[in-house]
């Protein structure tokens, strides 16, 4: 081969592997979330569910229920399963515009853990995740991705 179409195979090899290797996807969950858990409002339990991720999630029943998940990286992603009766809540990226994510399945069955709503395209550093009660009762956090 000529050296100057090694050099670029070899050349988009390493851009491939490097784009590749760049982001990946983590989830963090358990007690593991404790700890990336800047801030905590309300009384929180942790209860197990096989239907959670890693089979834990983190509920609060009090009024201004809320915490704040501290993440490095450029997307976020909320994960936990679907109930039949009414569960929400509402998301927020670094204090900006709030998003309502339903945990509702009109199916009428409640159904495993899933990628309940993300966003990505944020800049490559830190950032906070404010999770707050929606209209039910509960606040409901299994994991984060
Ligand atoms: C991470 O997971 C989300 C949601 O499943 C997916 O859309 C995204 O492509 C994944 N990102 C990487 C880098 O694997
Ligand atoms: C909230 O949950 C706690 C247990 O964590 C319970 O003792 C309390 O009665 C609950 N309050 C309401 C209003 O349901
Ligand atoms: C509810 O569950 C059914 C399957 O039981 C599925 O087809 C549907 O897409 C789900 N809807 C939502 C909003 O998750
Ligand atoms: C959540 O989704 C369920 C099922 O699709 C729907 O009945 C309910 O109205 C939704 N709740 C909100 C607040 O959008």
């Amino acid at each position: 081969m000529v050296p100057w179409l090694i050099s670029a195979l070899s050349m988009c090899a390493f851009i491939t592997c490097a784009l590749a290797q760049t982001f990946t996807n983590h989830t963090v969950d358990g007690g593991e979330i404790s700890g990336a858990i800047g801030s905590w409002r309300g009384q929180w339990d942790l209860y197990e569910s096989e239907l959670d991720y890693g089979g834990t999630h983190f509920a609060s029943n009090g009024s201004d229920a809320r915490l704040i998940f501290t993440f490095e990286g450029v997307a976020v992603y909320l994960i936990g399963p679907k109930f039949p009766d009414t569960l929400d809540c509402t998301v927020a990226v670094d204090w900006g515009e709030g998003h309502h994510v339903n945990m509702t399945n009109s199916s009428g069955n409640t159904l495993p853990y899933t990628t309940l709503w993300g966003i990505s395209g944020l800049s490559n550093e830190r950032h906070q995740l404010i999770v707050e009660k929606g209209t039910s009762e509960n606040l409901y956090v299994d994991a984060f991705m």
